[in-house]
């Protein structure tokens, strides 16, 4: 079974989007469908960034421990709500930390809103960052809007066929990303 890390970007008090990335981590362990480290950015409370982890003289053990989850996982879950549509600094903050460990690493971007849209208009400036820095991004969409009627605090959907529905085709974007990936020993 893969290890997928799923990466909560907001660290606003009272977010809603975590619930997207609690069902996302619920959904791949009930399916078997991988093992789940969820890297909570609110939890890590990384500083600024000030410079990338590869130039760190005693880089703190949270960075090293976020860094190693990347790198051991096979796959990447992203989960960002839009803030003036583009992603929050919580997440460039992280994308501008590591380099190699993003190289070709099959990332799956789900966005989320409390509007009708889902954060879809992330997608632009969030694509392009990690297409710039290297990492493969999984060409599939896991739109959320009104997440915070759709999912309650645990992140259980209030719908569940619907939501699973959308969850398994994005999933399996990105487990075949990964099985493509392990067949050319990028992993
Ligand atoms: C600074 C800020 C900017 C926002 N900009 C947008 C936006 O451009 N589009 C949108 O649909 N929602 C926007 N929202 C509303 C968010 O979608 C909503 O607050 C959502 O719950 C954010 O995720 P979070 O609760 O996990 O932080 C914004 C919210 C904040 C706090």
């Amino acid at each position: 079974m893969p290890n997928i890390a799923i990466i909560s970007s907001s660290v606003r008090i009272g977010r809603n989007s975590h619930r997207v990335a609690l069902f996302f981590q619920t959904y791949l362990q009930q399916n078997d469908l991988a093992t789940v480290d969820l890297l909570d950015l609110y939890l890590y409370n990384f500083p600024i960034f000030d410079e990338r982890l590869r130039m760190m003289k005693e880089p703190s053990p949270e960075i090293l421990d976020f860094a190693y989850k990347i790198t051991k996982a096979y796959g990447v879950i992203i989960v960002t709500p839009e803030y003036n549509g583009g992603y929050p600094a919580s997440l460039k903050n992280v994308v501008d930390l590591l380099y190699a460990e993003w190289k070709r690493k099959p990332i799956a971007i789900a966005t989320a809103s409390n509007g009708q849209f889902g954060g879809t208009q992330v997608m632009t400036s969030l694509v392009f960052s990690l297409w710039k820095i290297g990492a493969w991004v999984v060409p599939a969409m896991y739109p959320g809007p009104k997440v915070q009627e759709v999912y309650d605090e645990k992140g259980v959907p209030v719908d569940k066929e619907e939501v699973n529905k959308r969850a398994r085709v994005f999933v399996d974007e990105l487990l075949w990303c990964i099985e493509a990936g392990k067949k050319m020993a990028i992993k």
